[in-house]
């Protein structure tokens, strides 16, 4: 691009776009898609059947004939398709008669559909479609408006969505827990339950601030009647510290941490504070003492560690918390450790009085061995029970996460048409009754502290039959 081209679009760029970090631009993207004006105010021309007719600006913008929100047009002869980004980026089924399936657009295959008027599979676009005389920049710019067009239908679609975080680079083991909650087994469940299976939006997000974007824009398009189950491990500092997050409802968290005391979480697997106060309800050890060891990553962990002061206190212990990774190497001079971070191995030979308790979030089997080997007694504690019948082998966290997220989906009432009504079905699922599996698993809708601590799981380690 020419110099004082190049300086053109910059000062575009900062004269009217509020925030953006890239060189692209969103509202030059949005200009062209509204109403056909490009790059400084110029009339965008495009030439309809098969290139010969030149039409420019209104006439030849795209929600003219895509829709305003790109969704696609039905008028006139030939429909014009979803152009939004998602779904030029995906593969789809041949749409004309005698096409082959279409393979997904990249940028390089959209400025070819757009300026030449041939499409991603190949095969030359119908005369309808104009063929435009695009730069560069305002190519990479309507790239960007569609996009936001995408984001805008995950959040901001009409008909109210129920939807699932997933990271973007998900360990296997969460594409394992996604597939399970979109491949549900029906076989057991009513017709009904069969019909209302409600679809799930899957949002992919990757680091921590592209969280908090997601979340905010999500909170704010006020159609999402629930986060379900997001897969937050190791995202819940984020998710905790996202305040439009605490305006949409979570149902069964895939999270080894709580989320914070503001989040609104039904049908929570007992969280990490119940976990650890259910470690705490050993019998009375008066006078001896007591370190609680947690990690300075997790989200609320002042008004936690408060907590469990307080109950400790009040059984005799005497307590001393400690922030930092390696506080639970210091076993020295006390009698017991609750270890709310990652049990690094012991630094010598313990006492073999000491016990070490462990929620499962900190559970690192080769730690707790060489604590075992070191002398000490250590207990853990898991939301569920890990074993279920007689049947001695444990039940990874996946497999009772996916259990009951298809029992919750099959009992959820069907997601509301519109927007105003998703109030209503909020407190529809809040009043659900607690989802049972066999004699497995109980969850209410939303347990009270003390029920939570309950239904928390305790075994000493190494576990039997291990
Ligand atoms: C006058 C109506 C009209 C306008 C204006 C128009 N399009 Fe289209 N567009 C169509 C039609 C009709 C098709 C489908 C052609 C076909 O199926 O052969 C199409 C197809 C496309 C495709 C190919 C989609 C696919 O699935 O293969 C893309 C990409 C596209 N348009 C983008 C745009 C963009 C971007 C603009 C604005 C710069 C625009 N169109 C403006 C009518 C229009």
């Amino acid at each position: 691009m020419p110099a004082i081209a190049q300086t053109a679009a910059q000062t575009t760029t900062q004269t009217t776009t509020q925030t953006t970090t890239q060189t692209t631009d969103p509202a030059l993207g949005r200009r062209i898609f509204d109403a056909g004006v490009g790059r400084d105010g110029r009339q965008v021309i495009g030439r309809a059947a098969g290139g010969s007719l030149p039409m420019q600006g209104g006439a030849v913008a795209c929600a003219n004939c895509h829709g305003a929100n790109g969704g696609g047009g039905g008028e006139g002869w030939i429909e014009a398709p979803d152009i939004r980004w998602f779904a030029l980026s995906k593969p789809y089924g041949a749409r004309r008669a005698g096409g082959d399936a279409r393979p997904p657009y990249d940028r390089a295959g959209f400025a070819r559909a757009l300026r030449s008027g041939i499409a991603a599979d190949g095969v030359a676009l119908d005369p309808a479609m104009p063929r435009f005389d695009l730069a560069e920049d305002e190519i990479d710019a309507l790239v960007a408006h569609l996009q936001s067009l995408s984001d805008a239908a995950a959040g901001g679609g009409e008909r109210p969505l129920l939807v699932t975080l997933m990271p973007h680079s998900a360990p296997a083991a969460a594409e394992r827990l996604l597939r399970g909650l979109q491949t549900c087994p029906t076989a057991g469940a009513s017709a009904r339950a069969v019909q209302t299976l409600p679809a799930l939006r899957v949002i992919r997000y990757g680091a921590a601030d592209d969280l908090d974007t997601r979340l905010t824009a999500l909170a704010g398009s006020g159609s999402v009647a629930a986060l379900f189950a997001p897969y937050l491990v190791g995202a819940e500092a984020a998710f905790a510290g996202n305040d439009a997050a605490h305006r949409l409802p979570v149902l069964l968290p895939m999270a080894m941490r709580d989320l914070g005391d503001d989040a609104q979480v039904l049908f929570a697997l007992p969280g990490l504070g119940a976990q650890a106060q259910a470690l705490l309800s050993a019998p009375e050890r008066r006078g001896e003492r007591l370190a609680i060891a947690i990690d300075p990553e997790i989200a609320g962990r002042e008004a936690l560690a408060q907590r469990l002061r307080t109950r400790a206190v009040r059984k005799g212990w005497e307590v001393e918390v400690r922030i930092g990774a390696d506080a639970v190497s210091m076993s020295a001079g006390v009698d017991a450790i609750l270890a709310l971070t990652g049990p690094g191995e012991p630094v010598a030979p313990v006492s073999p009085r000491l016990r070490l308790w462990v929620p499962a979030a900190f559970v690192r089997p080769a730690a707790l061995d060489a604590w075992r080997a070191a002398g000490a007694r250590v207990r853990i504690a898991l939301p569920y029970p890990p074993r279920v019948g007689g049947d001695p082998r444990w039940i990874p966290p996946a497999d009772a996460w996916v259990a009951a997220g298809c029992e919750l989906m099959a009992r959820l009432p069907p997601l509301p048409q519109r927007p105003d009504a998703i109030d209503a079905w909020r407190r529809e699922v809040a009043a659900l009754a607690p989802l049972r599996l066999g004699d497995w698993i109980d969850l209410p809708a939303d347990a009270d502290a003390d029920a939570a601590i309950r239904r928390v799981h305790l075994d000493d380690w190494p576990p039997d039959g291990r």
